[in-house]
């Protein structure tokens, strides 16, 4: 009763958007390669990847969008209970990462350290961890099972609610067909003020301008009239200070359509 009742509270917790602990995500069986499985936009954000097999040989994955000099941060765990922790690190699945400029990285298990997660009061064991710094693209995970096992993978450490995309990365040339399209097509429903206020350092820096969201991250360094004028819009409505700035000058329109996302939604 305790556990379920444990067991809700994160749910509610997560469900609500609180202050979140590595939001779970579940590996699905039709996650066959990291293409087929979920998106993570932002890679910087804390998720925690579950994984669960029933056999060797079976095959899981997930994909993480990073930007040019973010932290690469991701850690291999198991729950510290049986069977789990009773298996040889050889009937653990191996975990494969690719990504942009050729990088390629097994995950070594060297390690077997007590990890409390607070939400679930649940004990882990860190077996594994990789830091380095990322390079602007899309970064592949894919799992391969020696035999039955559940594990999780922490990604990311930033503590606020991120996005998970289902199907196809996003490209530019697709967004930017979709934001033409956005008036004739319903379906899209945009991205929300929420979400731009948790993109708002240099870091991941979204903003809003006549009601659709721009990712501005590449452009702060770039920018003629300095990176600050940026860094101050990341997370808002920029609509006046880039009128203010702006108006009628057609080098800065260009420049800010490179970078858009799609509609707000209200
Ligand atoms: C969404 C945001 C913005 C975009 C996409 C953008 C884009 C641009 C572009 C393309 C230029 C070069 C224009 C040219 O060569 O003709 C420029 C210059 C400039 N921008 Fe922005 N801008 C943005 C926001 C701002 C803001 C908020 C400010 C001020 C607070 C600002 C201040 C300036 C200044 C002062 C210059 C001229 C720099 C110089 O030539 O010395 N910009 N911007």
């Amino acid at each position: 009763m305790k556990k379920l009742l444990v067991a809700l509270l994160v749910f509610v917790l997560m469900g609500s958007g609180a202050a979140q602990a590595h939001q779970p995500v579940e590996l699905l069986k039709t996650d066959t390669t990291a293409a087929k499985g979920p998106l993570l936009v932002d890679g910087t954000i804390s998720f925690a990847i579950r994984a669960s097999f029933t056999k060797a040989g079976e095959k899981k994955g997930f994909r993480a969008q990073l930007q040019e000099g973010d932290a690469l941060n991701f850690q291999y765990l198991i729950m510290d209970k049986k069977p789990e922790n009773a298996l040889k690190m050889t009937q653990l699945p191996t975990l494969v990462v690719t990504g942009p400029g050729g990088f390629k990285t097994t995950m070594k298990l060297n390690e077997r350290t007590k990890f409390l997660e607070t939400f679930s009061q649940t004990m882990y064991l860190y077996l594994g961890r990789h830091s380095s710094v990322a390079k602007s693209g899309v970064y592949s995970f894919l799992l391969t099972s020696r035999g039955k096992a559940s594990i999780t993978l922490g990604v990311g450490d930033k503590e606020i609610p991120g996005e998970v995309l289902r199907g196809p990365a996003p490209t530019p040339t697709a967004s930017a067909k979709a934001s033409a399209n956005a008036s004739a097509s319903p379906t899209i429903a945009g991205y929300t003020m929420a979400q731009v206020k948790a993109n708002n350092s240099a870091k991941s820096c979204w903003a809003v301008v006549d009601d659709y969201v721009y990712d501005l991250t590449k452009w702060i360094n770039s920018h003629p009239g300095g990176p600050g004028a940026i860094v101050s819009l990341c997370g808002t409505d920029a609509t006046a200070s880039f009128k203010a700035q702006h108006q009628n000058q057609a080098k800065p329109a260009v420049r800010l359509d490179s970078y858009k996302m799609g509609p707000l939604q209200k």
